[in-house]
């Protein structure tokens, strides 16, 4: 039986969210350049996106660049960030034919301007997309994310749009940057590092985590599959007992 026929395709997580790392690794290891992992890495992100989508995931969230990542060598910087342009270009044709629709998440405005350009234009050609959104997050950090949507409720009760006591969770979700997306139900972290990274704080916490020591270039369908099956294994209570889960489940 092959590890595909093992997913309950009814029980195929809706959105799944990736820290994918280990691209240095994988390249040292090979006595290449980091970028050349890196540029390994993204192949990956293209397969992947492809395979969560025949599997049906509605929302892939991958964490393509972090605030902290600014502080890395400026080379390694520039490399990455000509190759979202690269990968941008190559992808978006591609993107067009199979449904694939573009949403970016993080402070862009720190970007070069050009790729910001990119970026917008590839969201623009692909918001058609219904088969699966790929959500990159790009100089994005959860605490930068909170903080703004802090900021801004913080102004519209100043100008008295809102009341301190209207804010509750439903409506401090729809200031973060992921308003338009559900909470990943699936967080995996290749490469091996235990630890999330600054990586959705608020909307992980309910996720189910699988983390693997493989690095992210080698990542594969039969890896994904393995995630998914792992975490069709678990029992979500979100709190309650498990008697009730399995009573509500039947119910
Ligand atoms: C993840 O791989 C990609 C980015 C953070 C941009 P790393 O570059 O962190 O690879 P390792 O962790 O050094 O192996
Ligand atoms: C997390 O990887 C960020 C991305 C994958 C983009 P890092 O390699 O930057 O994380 P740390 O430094 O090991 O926590
Ligand atoms: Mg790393």
């Amino acid at each position: 039986m092959s590890l595909v026929e093992k997913i309950d395709l009814q029980r195929v997580p809706q959105h799944i969210a990736i820290i994918m790392d280990g691209n240095g690794r994988w390249a040292k290891e090979r006595n290449l350049d980091r970028s050349q992992g890196h540029r390994k890495g993204l192949d990956v992100v293209h397969e992947i996106t492809n395979d969560a989508a025949d599997l049906g995931v509605k929302y892939l969230t991958l964490y393509a660049f972090s605030t902290e990542n600014w502080n890395r060598p400026q080379a390694e910087v520039d490399a990455l960030m000509a190759l979202v342009v690269f990968g941008i270009e190559r992808e978006t044709p591609g993107m067009i034919e199979n449904g694939v629709r573009l949403s970016v998440i993080g402070d862009t405005s720190r970007m070069p301007a050009d790729v910001q350009k990119r970026l917008q234009k590839c969201i623009e050609d692909t918001a058609g997309g219904t088969r699966i959104t790929l959500n990159l997050a790009l100089s994005y950090s959860a605490r930068w994310e909170i903080t703004h949507a802090a900021q801004q409720l913080a102004c519209e009760v100043a100008q008295g749009k809102l009341k301190p006591e209207e804010i509750d969770d439903t409506i401090f979700a729809s200031r973060l940057t992921t308003a338009q997306l559900p909470d990943p139900d699936l967080l995996i972290r290749t490469g091996g590092e235990l630890r999330i990274s600054n990586f959705l704080l608020w909307q992980l916490s309910y996720a189910e985590l699988y983390f693997t020591s493989e690095y992210w270039p080698d990542f594969n369908k039969e890896s994904l599959c393995q995630a998914i099956i792992d975490y069709q294994s678990r029992e979500r209570r979100y709190g309650k007992t498990s008697e009730q889960v399995t009573t509500n489940e039947k119910a």
